[in-house]
Order: structure tokens, then sequence, then C-alpha cells
């Protein structure tokens, strides 16, 4: 609205400066001003053009604006529309206008001149203002921190990803590959489509500088601006060609009778990103210079070496299950599964010793959590809450899960979560929930996020967590996937 003002003042002062000069010319007063409407019109629109032109008109770089922090926000986009419009309609208006002043044998050759000049600028006008519409409605989401996955974009933006990176790595891992005799492949593909997570396309900055090394040498040490790219949606991450780095001088692990409950050697783990540089200093009481959730995870032998085997004195306020009580509720049953929580591995060391097979998920918080797990023997799985589970439908005979999913998550994520577990759950399969924890007005809505699974309760627990003013509850539950009979 602004932009029209300043338009229409100047228009008036153009037409005062020039009503002495220019009046002689023109045989007719209407003549003139209509001109001079039409020549500030020209002046407007031109700007606004150009205004436009940074938006939505040139090539790739602008496709992927609206990713860009620094886009106007919803309401100057509005604003903007709004003014489009006018424009449009006022140059409608005129073109009106110089239509019916072609019918007078006494006009000038400029003036169709400038309406022809005016017909053109009016298509652009128009097609930028509906490609802008279209893109604002993909942008249901907050202006600033709005998505444009390049594939669901239209027209005159290239749905290449490749073109969106400079950084020529990037841009060989996501081109399409088509397969080298042409043929479809025997998974049935005629190419391969190596896929990175949308957000990366948000993050281009760090996927660029994670993608920047030479291939065939050695990688940085930056798995943690890997971990961040994947904690933020950038997952999955492209692959790399160059060489990770490892410990300089990697000892042998123990063997697996005395791995899983014994600290492992620290140099085989890179600490550079850590504060703690060795395991004492992880396990130790005073530092928690670990994860604050798993404070005491690296305390094998007072902190967990009793978890699930053992239950506290003051049993009667615990939401602790012992693993033999869950496996026996379904004897000889359980063989394999997943542990979605943050720790250390000692659920899946313990489930070894009852012969059930369990992969251990989790990222790296503030701890080598991964590297732990490995070097005791167990098998993780370095996983983020973002992606999908990498197990088939129906395989898995039990999923347990501890201090991850707790009552700082969404409940529409929480629903997507466990859909997904439910999908790899076998039918008679165990789901167990070991004390999920969240405020106490939140655990009426958590509650009913679990029950919508519809699952057997072979457990049901929900006690005041003791450490926080009973701000806070404890939730556990152990739970059997029904048969699914088709129908
Ligand atoms: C959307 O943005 C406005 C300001 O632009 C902010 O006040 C509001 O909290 C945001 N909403 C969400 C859901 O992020
Ligand atoms: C792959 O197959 C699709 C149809 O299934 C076809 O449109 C496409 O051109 C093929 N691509 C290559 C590289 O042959
Ligand atoms: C582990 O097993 C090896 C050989 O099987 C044996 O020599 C060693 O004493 C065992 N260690 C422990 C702590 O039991
Ligand atoms: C584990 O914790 C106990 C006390 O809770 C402490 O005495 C012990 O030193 C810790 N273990 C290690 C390896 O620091
Ligand atoms: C270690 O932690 C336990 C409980 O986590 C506590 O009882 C004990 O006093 C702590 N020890 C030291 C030395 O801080
Ligand atoms: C636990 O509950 C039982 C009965 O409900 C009671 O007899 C017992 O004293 C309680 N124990 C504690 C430690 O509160
Ligand atoms: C696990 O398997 C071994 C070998 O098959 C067997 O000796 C052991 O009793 C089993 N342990 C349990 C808890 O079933």
């Amino acid at each position: 609205m602004k932009f029209l003002n300043i338009l229409s003042s100047k228009e008036k002062g153009m037409a005062k400066q020039n009503v002495n000069t220019k009046l002689k010319r023109w045989r007719s007063v209407y003549y003139f001003i209509f001109i001079l409407g039409a020549l500030a019109l020209l002046l407007s629109v031109a700007a606004m053009f150009k205004f436009l032109s940074f938006k939505s008109f040139l090539g790739t770089e602008s496709l992927y604006s609206n990713l860009n922090p620094e886009v106007p926000n919803e309401n100057q986009n509005k604003v903007m529309m709004v003014t489009v419009e006018l424009v449009i309609q006022k140059i409608e208006e005129e073109l009106n206008k110089l239509r019916e002043a072609k019918q007078d044998p006494s006009s000038s050759q400029t003036v169709f001149q400038q309406g022809a000049f005016l017909a053109d600028i009016l298509g652009l006008l128009e097609s930028a203002a509906s490609s802008h519409q279209h893109s604002e409605g993909n942008n249901k989401q907050n202006g600033s921190f709005t998505i444009h996955h390049p594939l669901v974009s239209k027209k005159k933006q290239s749905d290449e990803p490749a073109d969106y990176f400079l950084r020529e790595e990037i841009r060989k891992y996501v081109r399409i590959k088509p397969n080298r005799l042409g043929k479809q492949n025997f998974m049935g593909a005629n190419a391969s489509f190596t896929s990175i997570g949308h957000t990366c396309f948000a993050m281009k900055e760090e996927l660029e500088e994670y993608m920047d090394y030479d291939v065939g040498e050695i990688c940085n040490d930056d798995w943690k601006l890997a971990q961040k790219l994947m904690v933020h949606g950038c997952d999955p991450l492209p692959r790399r060609r160059c060489f990770s780095r490892a410990p300089k001088l990697y000892s042998q692990p123990f063997p697996i009778n005395e791995s899983l409950w014994k600290l492992p050697d620290d140099r085989n783990v890179r600490w550079s990103q850590y504060r703690c540089k060795n395991f004492a200093c992880l396990a130790s009481n005073t530092t928690r210079k670990g994860f604050f959730k798993c404070a005491d995870c690296f305390n094998l032998t007072n902190h967990e070496m009793p978890r699930w085997v053992s239950l506290e004195a003051d049993s009667n306020y615990t939401a602790d299950f012992l693993i033999s009580e869950i496996l026996g509720i379904k004897p000889e049953e359980i063989r394999i599964g997943l542990d979605y929580s943050v720790g250390t591995g000692t659920f899946a060391a313990r489930m070894r010793e009852f012969n059930v097979t369990i992969v251990s998920a989790t990222i790296n918080f503030g701890a080598p959590f991964n590297e732990m797990i490995a070097l005791r023997g167990l098998v993780p799985l370095y996983l983020t809450i973002n992606q999908r589970l990498p197990f088939f439908d129906n395989t898995l005979d039990l999923i347990h899960t501890t201090r991850f999913l707790d009552g700082w998550i969404d409940f529409v994520l929480l629903e997507f979560i466990l859909y997904d577990w439910d999908r790899v759950l076998r039918p008679g399969g165990l789901l167990w929930i070991d004390s999920f924890f969240c405020l106490k007005e939140d655990l009426y809505d958590y509650l009913k996020a679990f029950k919508m699974l519809r699952y057997k309760k072979h457990k049901w627990v929900v006690v005041p967590k003791l450490d926080k003013d009973d701000q806070e509850m404890f939730f556990s539950a152990v739970l059997e996937k029904p048969p699914r009979p088709f129908r």
C-alpha cells in the first residue's frame, strides 16, 4: 500500500512538472493525461516487476528462496500480492481506455505502441502473480520456517535436486543414476535413486560443509556435524567418498564373556568431540559430563548391573519390571527385538543372557553411546527419531523403550512412532514401555495415545515420580500386539 501511495504522489509530481511544457504538443487534454497515466503505470510496473523477479522469476536460486530465513513473512507476502493485483487491475483499466482511444482516428502511433507494451507487461505480471500464489499455497506453515520440497514445486522450476547445491559431491550423489546396460535391474528399477532428507535443502550451508572433502582422502572428524544434520531432518544424509577417521590406535576389543560388563579400552574411541576424554570420566559420579538423561549409564557396576534383574526395596513406587517377569509372559517366544532408548546397551546385554538378541537404537548425545554398545559386543543402531524404522512389517518379537520418548514429545509425532512400532512388531509381539515420564497434566493425553493401539494389557502401572515435587508421573506398561486377520 505504501508503495502505491509513493507512486501516486510521483504521478502527481510528474504531472505538475510537465503540464506547461508538453501541453502544446498534444491536441487534447484527454490524451495528455491518459499517456502520462500510462507512463507512470509503466514505471510502477517496472519497479514491481523487478521486485518480483528476485522472488519468483529467475531460475533455480529463487526456487529455494523460501527456505531462506530472510524471506518476507506471510504478511509481507500478502501485501505484495494485494499490490500486484491492484497494479494488474489498473493496467487492465488503462488497456480498456486505450482500446477506446484506438477507435479515435486522431490517435497517435505512440498510443498503439504503448498499448502493446502494456499488454505484454500485464501477461508477465499475471504469470508471476499466479506462480507466487501457487507457492504460497504450498506454504501452510509459518512463514519463517517453511520448507519447499523441490520435487513438489512446479513448472518453471527445475525438479532436479542436484541443481540446488553448488558442491559437486552433493550433485553427483543425488543425481539419478541410470543402469549401465540401460535396462531394468534385478530390483525392477531402470536407475538408482539415491536420496537425502528434504530438510537438507534448508541446511544447505551445513550440508555443503559436510560434503566438502577430497575424494579418496581422509574425512574430517565431523560426525557431530553429521548428527546435527540428521537430528534436524537431513536424514538420510548423503554418503561420502572419503575414509572415515578412526582412533589412532585400535586395540582388540575384549572377548564377549568379558566385554559385556567391563568399561572398554579408551583408545578405541575418538574423543575429540566429547567433554569427557575417557570412560572413567563418563562413569564417575562426580563429573556428569555425559548425557543428562543417562548420567549414570557408564557406571556399569553400580548403576547398570541391577537394572531389570532386581527391584529396589521400595517396590511399591516402582515403574520397573524384571526381564524374567516379562519373558515369562510369552515363554520361549521372544527371540529378537529392538531397544529404542538412550543408554549403553545394558538392556541388550541382559537380554543376551536370556538368549534374546536386541539391537539398541541410539544416537550419540554428548557421549559415545554407539561406540560403547559396540565395544560391549552388542549391536548399535545409529538412528534418529526422524526415521521410519529399518525393519520390515511384523518381524520383531519385542520393542523396549526407556528414557527417550518422554513428556517432551509432540502427540502427533508420538502417534506416527507408535504406528511404526506396531508395523514392525509381529502379532503376539510385546511392546514394553519402560518408565515413560511426563507432567501430571499431560498424563491423560499420553495414556490415551498408548491406549489407541488397542493392545492387550499385560502390565499397566502409573506411579508418581518422587524426585520432582510430585509434578511428574511415571508410566510403564507391557502390551501385546493382537492378531490382525485379513478381511
Ligand atoms: C508463527 O510466526 C509468528 C510470527 O511470525 C509467531 O508469533 C508464531 O509463534 C509462529 N507460530 C508457530 C507455530 O511457529
Ligand atoms: C525408466 O523407466 C521409466 C518408466 O518406467 C521411463 O519413463 C524412464 O525414461 C526410464 N529411464 C531410463 C533412464 O531409462
Ligand atoms: C572368557 O573366555 C575365555 C575362553 O573361552 C577364558 O579363557 C576366559 O577366562 C573367560 N573370561 C572370563 C572373565 O570368564
Ligand atoms: C559408580 O558409582 C558408585 C557410586 O554410585 C561409585 O562409588 C563408583 O566409583 C562409580 N564407578 C565408577 C567407575 O566411577
Ligand atoms: C553417586 O550417585 C549416587 C546416586 O546416583 C549417590 O547416592 C552417591 O552419593 C553419589 N556419589 C558421589 C561420590 O557423588
Ligand atoms: C507396599 O504396599 C504393601 C501393601 O499394599 C504394604 O503392606 C507395604 O508396607 C508397602 N511397602 C512400602 C515400602 O511402602
Ligand atoms: C541360552 O542358550 C544356552 C545355549 O543354548 C543355554 O545353555 C542356556 O541355558 C540358555 N539360557 C537361557 C536363560 O535360556
